[in-house]
């Protein structure tokens, strides 16, 4: 495993883009602040400098590229792993990869992959609220952080050492079987939720995560297995 930190960047999932020739396989990046954080569906991520814990994970092995429907969720599942330890508990995953305790979001997770002829890396960003009290913004419910669940400051240093170890273990054993584990980790699981899928905003229900990581949901009669990159979901009706 190797670390590289900075204090301030534009993005760690965007630096990684630049420079992955030049880095090695499980090269983690890691920033107190994100001047260009971005979450997923071309959103902003923000976070307050040196509150949360934000990194990207550079894989540039073609086993664990090919991998890399497990690899988001599987990340997530590190994630959660690592915050039981620290007493944190009703968490679970929101398909595909949101960390969630009880309703509220505390990790979010963005894959990127960049391509020539192949593909030729993944980039797993992830952001985990931590020491941050307040979020700004629009949400219909708002995210949570370590802080809020615990009521106590956490070491970020201390958490981020023991989930790039987590991670760099659970990937390193990639041909585990996760997903009986994982699917008990399942939020969305006979949830009725709003999503937008082959451009129509529809009510489906999720039957939950099936074996290959995709999504197994029913709407108007018929059941159907999706892909991250097929489906948002939202929280009303349009
Ligand atoms: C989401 O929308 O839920 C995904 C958020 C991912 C945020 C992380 S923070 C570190 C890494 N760098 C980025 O620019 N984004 C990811």
């Amino acid at each position: 495993m190797k670390t590289i930190h900075f204090d301030n960047i534009d993005s760690t999932n965007t630096y990684l883009k630049n420079n992955y020739r030049f880095l090695e396989n499980m090269t983690f990046v890691s920033s107190d602040y994100q001047s260009a954080g971005k979450g997923r569906n071309a959103r902003i991520w923000k976070s307050e400098k040196g509150k949360n814990l934000l990194f990207s994970l550079l894989l540039t092995d073609d086993y664990l590229i090919q991998q890399y429907k497990i690899i988001s969720i599987l990340t997530s599942f590190c994630v959660i792993k690592t915050l039981e330890e620290y007493d944190i508990h009703n968490l679970s995953i929101k398909w595909p990869n949101d960390v969630y305790v009880n309703d509220k979001k505390i990790c979010g997770i963005l894959l990127e992959a960049t391509s020539s002829s192949k593909l030729d890396c993944l980039i797993v960003g992830v952001g985990i609220n931590v020491n941050q009290k307040e979020f700004e913004g629009d949400y219909l419910r708002k995210p949570t952080s370590m802080i809020n669940e615990l009521n106590k400051e956490i070491n970020i240093e201390e958490l981020k050492i023991r989930l790039f170890k987590t991670i760099e273990n659970n990937l390193n054993n990639i041909d585990d079987d996760y997903y009986s584990i994982i699917k008990e980790y399942d939020y969305l699981k006979d949830k009725e939720v709003y999503a937008n899928i082959d451009n129509e905003n529809k009510k489906i229900k999720v039957l939950g995560i099936n074996n290959d990581y995709s999504l197994k949901i029913e709407y108007d009669n018929i059941i159907r297995d999706i892909e991250a990159g097929e489906i948002s979901f939202h929280n009303e009706k349009d």
